[in-house]
């Protein structure tokens, strides 16, 4: 074949080839995470039900979830998104946004006197909260809950019989809740619940998680839905199946990792942007050969949590692409230092066991995306089932005040 020849057959010459190829692009089986490159199938799963744990078919069964249907359930294909401009265009426009633990107590009196016990877990992040269920929390003791997560970071509960419903209804009250167009979730009624559940992915997307490589997917550094025109706010994961050992997550704190910096370094990013980018990929219809896409957004790079005022060092290794305003080489660089600082400094992180202490419940996790990353570590090598529920409530337009302070500024720490 002359190269003239192969030239004509690999290119579209005419628009109208071009549009069929677009056509042809869009009717494809939606893409899955962006490091899996083959189908997806939709709809109902079948197969997947009979290896569903016990545990969880326990907790649906107690709270009348159907899964009769099959199990997990992913969007048919004409409801996903196929294009870039299209899966931008969800939830672009702005939406009202209430701070919860803006005007709540801060002493938290209702929260903290109706627990057994409140547990920190280290001295920058993270804290347990024992004997008291997140279903029979009342209003004032949420907006605690949303002011105690946004001082430290993530809050658990063991022991926890959640239905995802009232999963649900917690989410919705702390924001408007996430409804991803494609991922994972329970059944066709339960608009906003993803299914978390790693052995599924793993064959699914393609994970190619191994002892070897326990790193991708959740099992790395990152913060979620950064990609939002207005991003994550409190995400709360419900694990109803656990891991005898091994299966713990780890969360880093981004107002410990602000004020990890040097003052001249907090001052040269104050104000400055970056761009973030989605887990998902999508067809770009200006260049649709050239591959799938990631939707992009622009936000700040030191954010100022709406609640406790103080600033957060706002970047993940797996979502940021690049500081607005610097040359490529200087927005890696200093980048990667950046993410160095979460991922080095173990004392502004908690490493969390989810067992709980009673057979056949369930544990929760509410961290606050604003200000964390997190990292579900792949040690159980699928051998041990982990399987869980989750539920996102997306925040404010991210902002940047200059005239607020870091955390250890405010509290009146030292600053050395
Ligand atoms: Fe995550």
């Amino acid at each position: 074949m002359s190269p003239s020849a192969a030239t004509t057959k690999a290119t579209p010459t005419t628009e109208q080839e071009l549009e069929n190829t677009i056509q042809k692009l869009a009717s494809l089986k939606p893409i899955g995470h962006s490091s899996f490159k083959g189908d997806v199938k939709v709809g109902y799963s079948g197969s997947w039900i009979e290896g569903l744990p016990e545990a969880t078919k326990a907790r649906y069964a107690r709270h009348g979830v159907d899964i009769s249907k099959g199990y997990p359930y992913i969007p048919e294909n004409d409801k996903i998104p196929k294009f870039v401009d299209e899966a931008y265009k969800i939830r672009e426009q702005d939406y009202p946004y209430i701070e919860r633990g803006k005007n709540a107590d801060p002493e938290k009196k209702a929260l903290f006197g109706a627990a057994k016990d409140v547990i920190h877990l280290t001295k920058h992040i993270g804290t347990e909260i024992v004997g008291l269920q997140l279903s029979d929390l009342n209003d004032k003791q949420k907006d605690e809950l949303a002011l105690l997560i946004a001082e430290r970071v993530v809050v658990f509960f063991r022991d926890q019989d959640l239905s995802p419903q009232k999963q649900l209804e917690l989410g919705h009250y702390w924001g408007q809740v996430e409804v991803h167009p494609q991922v994972p979730r329970i059944n066709e009624e339960l608009d906003g619940i993803s299914v978390i559940w790693q052995d599924y992915f793993r064959e699914k997307y393609g994970l190619g998680l191994t002892f070897k490589k326990a790193i991708g997917g959740n099992s790395q550094w990152h913060t979620d839905l950064v990609h939002e025109h207005q991003p994550a706010g409190i995400t709360h994961l419900h694990n109803d199946t656990i891991p005898k050992v091994g299966g713990d997550t780890l969360w880093a704190s981004g107002y410990a990792a602000y004020d990890k910096l040097s003052p001249s370094f907090q001052k040269f990013l104050d104000g400055k942007t970056a761009i973030y980018r989605s887990a998902h990929q999508y067809i770009d219809r200006e260049n649709p050969l050239k591959g799938p896409k990631y939707i992009e957004r622009e936000h700040p790079i030191v954010r100022t949590h709406p609640a406790t005022g103080w600033k957060s060092l706002y970047v993940n290794r797996s979502m940021t692409l690049r500081i607005v305003g610097l040359e490529p080489d200087e927005s890696k660089v200093i980048l990667d230092y950046l993410y160095s600082v979460y991922e080095k400094n173990l004392d502004i992180q908690v490493r969390f066991n989810w067992k709980p202490s009673k057979e056949g419940l369930g544990t929760s996790a509410l961290w606050d995306n604003r200000i964390s990353q997190h990292f579900a570590v792949w040690d159980h090598e699928g051998l041990d089932a982990r399987h869980g529920t989750r539920v996102t409530s997306l925040a404010e337009i991210p902002n940047f005040d200059p005239e607020s302070k870091s955390q250890r500024e405010s509290l009146g720490l030292s600053l050395n």
